[in-house]
This record gives C-alpha cells, sequence and structure tokens, in this order.
C-alpha cells in the first residue's frame, strides 16, 4: 500500500495525459517525459501484459479471479525501450491488434484494475512522472498537477494506426481499423469501472488537425501554466 491518499498532494509533480486508443498520446506522453527529465508511465502497457499472460496461461480473458491474479504478480520489466514478460522480449507481441483488445477486455475487470493500482502509483518518483492511459487523471492520480484528454476524430486515429502498422510491414485494412476502434473505444467507455473519460480539470486537446510537436508544445504549456 502506498503511505499518501491519492488526494493529497503529490510529492513530485504528475502530468497525466488519458484518451482513446491511437490517439497519439503515447508518443505525446513519451515526448514530454523526455523534455522535462520525467519518468514515464505506459499503463495500457500493463493491461496489454495482463492480457497476454492470460493467454499464455490458457485463462478465459472474462475469467475476473483468474485474470486478477495474473495480473497481481506480473512478472513485467521495462527497460531499454523494451518490454519484457519473465525472460521473453514482448515489446512487438503487445503492440498486435490483438492484445489491444484482449487489453481493452480484462481492463473492464474490475479486480484486475484493482490488481494494478498500486503498481502504477508506484511509478510516482523524482523528479517527476507522466502518465498515460484512461484513468490516470480520473482514478490512479487524481491529484496530478496537469491533466489533459487527448482526442482526435475516429478517422485521422484509424489513419494513424493505419499508417503504423503499414510501416512495420503489416497487412491492415483501413474499414476493420476503424470498427475495432470504435467498439474498443465504446467498451472503454462504457465500462462500470473506471471508464475513459477526460477529468473535470483536464484540458480537452483535440488533435485531429495538429502534428505531434505542436501537442507536445500544448501539454507543456498547459503544466508551465499550473506551476
Ligand atoms: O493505451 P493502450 O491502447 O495501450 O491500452 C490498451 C487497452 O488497455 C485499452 O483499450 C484500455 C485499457 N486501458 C485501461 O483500461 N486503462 C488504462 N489506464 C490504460 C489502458
Amino acid at each position: 500500500m502506498s503511505a499518501a491518499s491519492p488526494l493529497t498532494p503529490h510529492p513530485s509533480p504528475v502530468i497525466t495525459i488519458d484518451g482513446p486508443s491511437a490517439s497519439g498520446k503515447g508518443t505525446v506522453a513519451e515526448r514530454v517525459a523526455h523534455a522535462l527529465g520525467f519518468h514515464f508511465l505506459d499503463s495500457g502497457a500493463l493491461y496489454r501484459l495482463t492480457a497476454l499472460a492470460a493467454m499464455k496461461a490458457g485463462a478465459a480473458l472474462d475469467d475476473e479471479a483468474a485474470v486478477a491474479r495474473l495480473a497481481a504478480g506480473l512478472p513485467a520489466r521495462f527497460g531499454e525501450g523494451a518490454v519484457w514478460l519473465s525472460d521473453e522480449d514482448v515489446t512487438e507481441a503487445i503492440r498486435a491488434e490483438a492484445m489491444g483488445a484482449g487489453a481493452s477486455q480484462v481492463a473492464a475487470l474490475p479486480a484486475v484494475r484493482a490488481a494494478l493500482l498500486e503498481r502504477q502509483r508506484a511509478y510516482l518518483q523524482p523528479p517527476g512522472l507522466v502518465a498515460d492511459g484512461r484513468d490516470m487523471g480520473t482514478v490512479i492520480f487524481p491529484a496530478a498537477q496537469a491533466k489533459v484528454f487527448l482526442t482526435a476524430s475516429a478517422a485521422a486515429r484509424a489513419e494513424r494506426r493505419y499508417k503504423q502498422l503499414i510501416e512495420k510491414g503489416n497487412s491492415a485494412n483501413l474499414i476493420d481499423l476503424v470498427a475495432d476502434m470504435q467498439a474498443r473505444d465504446a467498451r472503454d467507455a462504457s465500462r462500470a469501472v473506471a471508464p475513459l473519460r477526460p477529468a473535470p480539470d483536464a484540458l480537452l486537446l483535440d488533435t485531429t488537425h495538429m502534428d505531434v510537436d505542436a501537442a507536445v508544445q500544448a501539454v507543456l504549456a498547459h503544466y508551465r501554466s499550473k506551476l
């Protein structure tokens, strides 16, 4: 258990960046963390790793007790741009579309979210943290100094994901991507626990017509305005 309540002011600054899938928040969050020399939490990776661990263990993705047990003991390591599950480099494996969908499924289970809660808060270390996810500003770090909700139109997001997949040499179908993305957004936004939604005090940043640099600058300006 962490000593401090999440609502008492954090000892080090936290910037939360939440938003739907493929909104570009991961890239923006990583760049903001780099610019400030802060730590970076990719909370979606923890849900992706949980889905992967469940698949490997042969657990059904809706078996809440079994998946929560796996999440609580997740043998995950991050470093050098790579993600490891036990001794296996799963950097690429967790980025597959199927793992995003699996992550969204296990993320709807309250016991799984509870199992990952303290692990996420433990990322807050000096000199500060940029946390990327769906509920960073609403549930995990509600006392964050600066909160951003990053969006883009569904068409723009599907197109970005399409380009990423093609660049990596994967095949992709834009129509399927839009459908998958809408299904994932609907599940993430409608679940009972920690649904995808902006914190009341979040800056809404629509990046449909904005490049990554402009989005990074907007987040940094928002953070500085809060100091
Ligand atoms: O950000 P991402 O695409 O890697 O996230 C994968 C899934 O994990 C996403 O569809 C919903 C879930 N997720 C979540 O519920 N809460 C978070 N803080 C981060 C991700």
